[in-house]
């Protein structure tokens, strides 16, 4: 794979800056976003009046810790505009997530807000091996979601020529891959094995494609399946995070020349971690869940937003900013069987082993009586492979699932095509328990 460390200027200067300078620039922005927060947004008002805490208490950085959180049901309960610090005509973009139970959480931004986003995106791209004059291959969705109109944004600022896809018709991802020649695509890593799986129909190889970096977030993906994935293509896998809540994909973004985690651009967004438990924040390196301070938006000013995704800080490397770990998932998506706590990157890891295997997965979660059976659907790689082959793969991965996360699970090897296919964030999880 080709050399895509960054040439001499290819950085902002904030980007190499000294940890004092960075802190110096969050502090004063944090005032501002504090102070814009409750002067604009009677909702914060309120919080903050509350918890017996103004703008001006904030002396240092850590004194955000006195500030109280916000969370999902916040912005529910305000649905739709009410969390908005400015009036709704200065809005230029809404936006959307859809929950699993009931109303959208919805984010609005100002033409501002729009700008930094591109910014960030187009900061993103760069750090992931992307340039000025590349064509870029979104297959994120477009609409209500952030991923397709945030990453089309950050694409066009850069320079590059967009190739604004969306999600699905994976019959014309692969044509227009193959006519149209992307350096880059910015896509789930899931879709992105369906597009693989495609290729590999059509007879095509993967490998001889133009992509030479795909860009690969939304949903949680192990160092596993960044493997799979850069070997079957011949090309880089990073890591994009963001969420809607406090802007949409570019909040962080993995560097081509390290691939250690995510750089959080501290410039715009102030990580914390916390014990999820009590809400205490834990030091850098310690694992807890990630919370977010918006340090410039205008639109949806976000204060101490409990993400509920699990990771921890780590010092920068390849660039000043800290970055966090890969995500192990959300809190949300925990499995407890019998007491074991399981991610479904964990499983992904250990599927990721069984060279038989196929990387499609869902995990099904039933009661039997009062036990809860967790059983994971997958598929062998290969047509040919025999009832006694897939049998054997089965034993291999509930072997691996046994030994190295702690549970027993039913393991289903089907057909290769049988397992549910992504064309945005898998669903990794079926819950059939009782609820309550
Ligand atoms: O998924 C924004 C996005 C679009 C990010 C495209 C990257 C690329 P939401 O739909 O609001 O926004 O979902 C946000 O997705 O809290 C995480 O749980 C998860 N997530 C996003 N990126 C990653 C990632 C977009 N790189 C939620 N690794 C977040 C793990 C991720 N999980």
């Amino acid at each position: 794979m080709e050399d895509l460390s960054p040439r001499p200027g290819d950085l902002e200067p904030i980007e190499t800056a000294s940890r004092d300078e960075i802190a110096a620039l969050q502090l004063e922005r944090m005032r501002w976003s504090l102070r814009h927060a409750y002067e604009n947004a009677p909702f914060y008002r309120q919080r903050f009046d509350e918890a017996g805490v103004h703008p001006d208490d904030l002396k240092t950085l850590a004194d955000l810790a006195k500030f109280p959180f916000t969370t999902k049901a916040d912005l529910r309960d305000h649905y739709p505009f009410g969390m908005f610090a400015v009036p709704r005509e200065k809005i230029v973009r809404l936006h959307a997530s859809s929950g699993t139970t009931g109303k959208p959480t919805v984010v609005g931004y100002t033409e501002n807000d729009i700008s930094m986003w591109a910014e960030m995106v187009a900061r993103s791209i760069r750090a992931s091996g992307g340039r000025r004059g590349d064509a870029v291959h979104v297959a994120y969705g477009y609409g209500l979601f952030t991923g397709g109109l945030g990453a089309h944004y950050g694409a066009e600022r850069l320079g590059c020529t967009v190739i604004p896809v969306s999600g699905g018709m994976t019959e014309r991802q692969v044509m227009l891959i193959e006519d149209f020649k992307p350096r880059v695509i910015m896509v789930t890593p899931s879709y992105m094995l369906s597009i693989l799986d495609e290729f590999r129909r059509q007879g095509k190889d993967p490998r001889a494609c133009s992509l030479a970096v795909g860009i690969f977030g939304a949903e949680p993906w192990t160092n596993a399946m960044r493997g799979e994935i850069e070997q079957a293509f011949d090309m880089h896998a990073v890591d994009i995070y963001g969420l809607s809540e406090v802007m949409g994909p570019g909040v962080a973004n993995e560097c081509v020349e390290t691939k250690d985690g995510l750089h959080i651009w501290e410039d715009h967004f102030y990580p914390e971690i916390i014990d999820p438990e009590t809400g205490e924040p834990v030091p850098d390196g310690e694992m807890g869940e990630l919370v977010f301070t918006t340090l410039t938006k205008e639109g949806l000013p976000i204060v101490r937003y409990r993400t509920r995704d699990l990771t921890r800080l780590l010092p920068g490397t390849a660039r000043s900013m800290r970055r966090m770990d890969k995500i192990t998932g959300r809190s949300d998506d925990m499995i407890i069987l019998r007491g074991v706590n399981v991610f479904p990157t964990q499983v992904e890891e250990q599927i990721l082993k069984c060279a038989g295997l196929a990387p499609h997965f869902q995990i099904e979660l039933n009661r039997q009586g009062r036990m809860d059976t967790m059983t994971v659907h997958l598929e062998a790689l290969d047509h040919a492979a025999s009832e006694d082959a897939r049998k054997a793969s089965a034993a291999e991965l509930a072997h691996h699932i046994k030994s190295v996360i702690g549970v027993t699970a039913k393991i289903n090897v089907g057909e290769p095509g049988s397992a549910p296919r992504s064309e945005g964030k898998a669903k990794r999880v079926v819950d059939n328990r009782p609820k309550g």
